[in-house]
């Protein structure tokens, strides 16, 4: 008792809240500490460019003392000023050296120099699940569910330390070599006890709230999942269309069509999801997660194997070795460089 969310099937909520509690302890110890430099650019060879963005890459790179692959995110300490994304960056650190959780990217290690910060990730061979969907359009609403499942899980996990993920998209869910889910790029994560209001993430995945310019919560994850629950069994997200304006007239009017093929229990989660009345989104009622836990859609899914990787994934990966890049697109390769002299030392005195 004590515990409002009490749940039906056999994850009883006294081991969930068990395991929740251990790991917010376990959390709170490494958020205080917020460790630093724990690696430099020297101990690590750098193989290959695995993505870009407006401040920095992400490469493949191998450890030379212990041969682990691993994928090195590079930050512009400059390029980040710019862009006003200091916080975020910062944000981003100390949370992933706090997290552990097994659909969440890991971070090893992380470092700073003259020009840039790194961040040292496990290495996702699966490839982006964006390029996966493309690639053959839908998925079955089995498949799916599969992802949506490690969605939820790890939400229920980041919304009980009091983080927001705020940038749930396929492009930022890379697929393991079992076939599971990693969340990466935590850029936009950030530790909220109450609301915030900084207009951030991707124009199909923001909430009716963020656009609006009110302070919002952690219901803003539940509306994106319900955005990635709809693209994933479309092909397609709910709302689209040529400019981000167009996009934001969409998803504020309360309006969404479904595709004939999707089912009644999917189409009422998403009606619950894709809530626009944030007193009546699920995830955010007095029972929150449990209620979609425990919706008819998710009725097969065994909550607790899913977090013990003993379900069978739908889809296995290619994978030919422990650094094979063939799930990733190639990219123009540049030479790093670094000053002679300390950029920004105070902006990032925390990293
Ligand atoms: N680990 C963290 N980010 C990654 C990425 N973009 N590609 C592969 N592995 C990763």
């Amino acid at each position: 008792m004590g515990n409002a969310a009490t749940t039906k099937k056999g994850d009883s909520s006294e081991s969930v809240q068990d395991f929740l509690d251990k790991a917010r302890k376990d959390f709170e110890e490494k958020w205080a500490k917020n460790q630093k430099n724990t690696a430099s650019l020297d101990d690590f060879e750098r193989l290959k460019t695995l993505g870009t963005g407006s401040f920095g890459r992400v490469m493949l790179v191998q450890h030379k003392a212990n041969k682990t692959h691993y994928a090195m995110k590079i930050l512009d300490k400059q390029k980040v000023v710019k862009l006003k994304q200091v916080e975020h960056t910062l944000n981003e650190k100390k949370i992933l050296q706090a997290i552990t959780f097994p659909f969440l990217v890991s971070l090893e290690f992380h470092f700073k120099d003259n020009s840039n910060l790194y961040m040292i990730l496990e290495y996702v061979p699966g490839g982006e699940m964006f390029s996966h969907l493309r690639k053959i359009g839908r998925f079955s609403e089995a498949h799916s569910r599969f992802y949506a499942a490690q969605i939820v899980l790890a939400f229920e996990y980041l919304h009980y330390l009091d983080l927001i993920y705020r940038d749930l998209k396929p492009e930022n869910l890379l697929l393991d070599n079992q076939g599971y889910l990693k969340i990466t790029d935590f850029g936009f994560a950030k530790r909220v006890k109450g609301r915030t209001w900084t207009l951030c993430g991707t124009p199909e995945y923001l909430a009716p709230e963020i656009i609006l310019s009110k302070g919002y919560n952690k219901a803003v994850d539940w509306w994106a999942l319900g955005v990635l629950m709809y693209e994933m069994a479309a092909g397609y997200p709910p709302f689209f269309a040529d400019q981000p304006i167009q996009i934001y007239e969409k998803i504020v009017s309360g309006k969404v069509r479904f595709p004939s093929h999707f089912s009644s229990d999917l189409k009422d989660l998403l009606r619950n999801l894709l809530q626009v009345d944030l007193t009546k989104r699920y995830g955010n009622l007095k029972n929150g997660v449990t209620d979609i836990k425990n919706h008819k859609w998710f009725a097969q899914t065994e909550w607790i194997a899913v977090y013990q990787k003993k379900v069978e994934a739908p889809f296995i990966p290619k994978c030919k070795g422990p650094g094979d890049t063939s799930n990733f697109d190639d990219y123009e390769e540049e030479a790093l460089r670094i000053s002679s002299t300390e950029k920004c030392a105070k902006e990032f005195n925390d990293f």
